[in-house]
């Protein structure tokens, strides 16, 4: 999990006065607008239940303990592995944190800034013989309903179920 959230949103330097943070990822003008948060259900050594990831501490902050496979999978449009995986990772944006510098052509950086999140965790899991998948499937409302999100000034862009694939 260290491993997985390191490589998809670690902070390698903090910049002058605390302007930006340099990280595992590149981001258009190091704007880094994402939030990660994990559904946890399979992982030693952590309970089950959502997690928000604290990039600059590189650290986690369990915010609701439970079991929420089924509701995440209903959230992910009846996609029983997205909740039904060993951790579901659950991207937001921040769309401010972009928008005060590029105004109204931040929608194109942040879509491509999100992309290279999750190829990296793509590319962490085959480090570590995990599988993963890209969903942009999901209900809006429920999604960020689940996390407590207010879907205007934060709201989920992406996600990605990680467990141990069947080899074939
Ligand atoms: C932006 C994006 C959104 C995706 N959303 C979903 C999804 O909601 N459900 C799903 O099963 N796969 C989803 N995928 C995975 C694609 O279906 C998959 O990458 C494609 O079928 C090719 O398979 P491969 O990645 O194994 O080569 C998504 C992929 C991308 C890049």
């Amino acid at each position: 999990m260290s491993f997985l959230l390191w490589s998809s949103q670690g902070v390698k330097a903090v910049m002058k006065n605390n302007y930006a943070t340099l990280r595992t990822v590149p981001s258009a003008g190091a704007r880094h607008p994402f939030e990660t948060y994990i559904f946890v259900r399979l992982v030693k050594g952590l309970k089950r239940g959502l997690y928000r990831y604290v990039a600059l501490s590189h650290s986690l902050v369990l915010e609701k303990e439970g079991d929420f496979a089924s509701e995440v999978a209903d959230a992910a449009l009846g996609q029983k592995f997205v909740g039904h995986c060993a951790a579901t990772f659950v991207w937001s944006v921040i769309p401010y944190r972009t928008e005060w510098r590029y105004d109204l052509t931040s929608y194109k950086p942040i879509l491509l800034d999100a992309g290279h999140i999750c190829q990296n965790l793509y590319l962490a899991c085959e480090a570590l013989n995990l599988g993963t998948c890209a969903i942009a499937a999901y209900d809006q409302e429920k999604i960020d309903k689940l996390i407590g999100l207010d879907g205007y000034d934060e709201f989920v862009i992406y996600m990605a179920p990680v467990g141990k694939p069947k080899r074939y």
